[in-house]
């Protein structure tokens, strides 16, 4: 028998034990996004492999040895998308969504490719979220990415995150940055690593990122890039570090961070976690005020971003013991004995489901017993036998199912005096309105106390006579 195939290395599976957590974060960073007016775009995975070697730089290592490259069957050279920033960026400028001066808020989920080695934290396949700001070339554009950056983790519940920032400059800063280091360097060059060196002649800014410890101790003496920045780029930087002061923000500056894309101009910035170990940036990001012309455009496209790496971000959660909101568990299980009220179990099923409830039954031929052991973790289970309806609930006494009936209907009664209140038109035809549409609870709650008096409701069990009735009934009560 041949081998079962296994997934490529540096992929995974996100399997249901963990996909619901996934979920939550994606839909956590929705909520964050639609607050601070960033809408939702979806992108290709795949692109023209100019646009990244254009875009993300020929010098840097995701440019030289990390793409997914391959020649398609028209003979085009495609690259996975190694990151979302390029890629927004060209669909910005081939729908226009920057013409005339317009700015566009935009963000995305998805999977990213790169060629690394991987270790925790860091795969070929991971996934970022992505927040991409167009067209604004003032500070505050760069403080409101921070921001959000930061309100996404507040709201997940991480803690112990460190916040990064630097200036790298725009190109004539950097020309000039760029000669000091390859002087500064060049008498080092024998203390730096093989790697450093090939990086000296090609773009020494990449020494200052080297995570070998001896090249490390080099870069610290380095000089530094604020020395180099013009009046420009030292006003920005400074109006970053004003505005998120004066949101009340802690960060650190570190002249050795300069990210390793090469499209970033001016602000750059990393969001470290200390329960990471070596891959500890759960986001990084920064401004880009020349991508759009290396990518082709004939106008300046200033832009600012950041992105979050998903896979990362639930693993520190998870070290964290943060909260991923509640498991998906169905609220009803409906039992069904022999093969007739199996009938009424998928009918009611059926029901429930379109009402938009949360509920299971057997489809797979289990037994009585093996049901009602499934039941057990739900919060009612609906047993159907000889045509009636048994409702259990956890709450033993069934006084709970009650009282929290009333209570709802408590607070539907408060919206009725609301209206009256108001005065507003219409007002009467409002409550008659909420009042009509109550009656049918109202009704059920009676039958349920009228059923508690006759004695046929004990230990938390409602017997109702119909499929109908078990349906209000199971429908009132989550
Ligand atoms: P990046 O720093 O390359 O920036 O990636 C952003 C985040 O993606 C990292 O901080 C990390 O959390 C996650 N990440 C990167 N590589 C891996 C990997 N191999 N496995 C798991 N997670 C990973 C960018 O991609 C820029 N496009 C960010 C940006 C947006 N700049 C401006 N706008």
């Amino acid at each position: 028998m041949s081998e079962i195939i296994k997934a490529p290395r540096g992929t995974r599976d996100i399997l249901p034990a963990e996909s619901w957590k996934w979920e939550y974060v994606i839909n956590t960073a929705a909520e964050v996004m639609k607050d601070f007016g960033f809408a939702q775009i979806m992108l290709p995975m795949f692109e023209h492999t100019e646009l990244f070697s254009r875009g993300v730089g020929e010098t840097t290592d995701i440019v030289e040895k990390e793409m997914y490259t391959f020649t398609d069957r028209g003979d085009r050279s495609i690259t996975l998308r190694p990151e979302a920033t390029a890629g927004v960026m060209r669909a910005a400028l081939e729908n226009n969504l920057c013409a005339q001066g317009a700015f566009a808020k935009l963000w995305s989920w998805g999977a990213m490719f790169r060629y690394e080695r991987p270790q925790k934290g860091r795969y070929r396949q991971f996934y970022q979220i992505d927040a991409e700001c167009l067209g604004i070339e003032n500070p505050e554009a760069d403080v409101e990415i921070i921001d959000l950056s930061i309100e996404l983790f507040r709201r997940l519940g991480l803690k112990n995150l460190e916040v990064v920032i630097n200036s790298v400059g725009c190109e004539n800063c950097r020309k000039i940055y760029r000669d000091k280091l390859y002087e500064y360097f060049s008498a080092h060059k024998s203390e730096l690593c093989e790697s450093c060196l090939a990086r000296l002649e090609r773009n020494p800014l990449r020494i200052l990122d080297c995570k070998n410890p001896e090249c490390g101790k080099i870069a610290d003496g380095a000089p530094d890039i604020y020395d180099s920045l013009d009046d420009d780029c030292r006003e920005h930087f400074e109006k970053v570090r004003a505005g998120l002061e004066r949101l009340g923000f802690k960060y650190r500056i570190d002249k050795r961070l300069v990210r390793g894309l090469d499209y970033y101009t001016k602000t750059a910035y990393e969001i470290l976690s200390g329960d990471l170990g070596a891959q500890n940036a759960v986001a990084g990001g920064g401004r880009y005020d020349n991508l759009a012309n290396a990518v082709g455009s004939s106008v300046k496209i200033p832009g600012v971003g950041f992105a979050c790496g998903l896979d990362r971000v639930v693993l520190v959660m998870e070290e964290q013991a943060c909260s991923f909101g509640k498991i998906p568990e169905p609220e009803i299980y409906v039992v069904a004995d022999d093969e007739e009220s199996r009938k009424h179990a998928q009918i009611l099923t059926h029901k429930l489901r379109n009402a938009g409830v949360h509920v299971e039954c057997d489809i797979s031929g289990r037994s009585f017993k093996n049901q009602i052991r499934n039941a057990s973790g739900c919060k009612l289970a609906c047993i159907v036998k000889d045509g009636k309806f048994e409702i259990r609930s956890k709450d033993d006494s069934g006084v709970g199912i009650v009282s929290k009936i009333l209570e709802r209907e408590r607070e539907k009664f408060v919206d009725i005096k609301n209206v009256l209140a108001q005065k507003s038109t219409g007002f009467v035809d409002k409550a008659l309105e909420i009042l009509e549409h109550e009656r049918d609870h109202v009704t059920n709650i009676k039958n349920v106390l009228e059923k508690k008096r006759a004695g046929d409701y004990s230990d938390g069990i409602v017997k109702l006579d119909n499929l109908d009735e078990a349906f209000d009934y199971l429908s009132a009560n989550l």
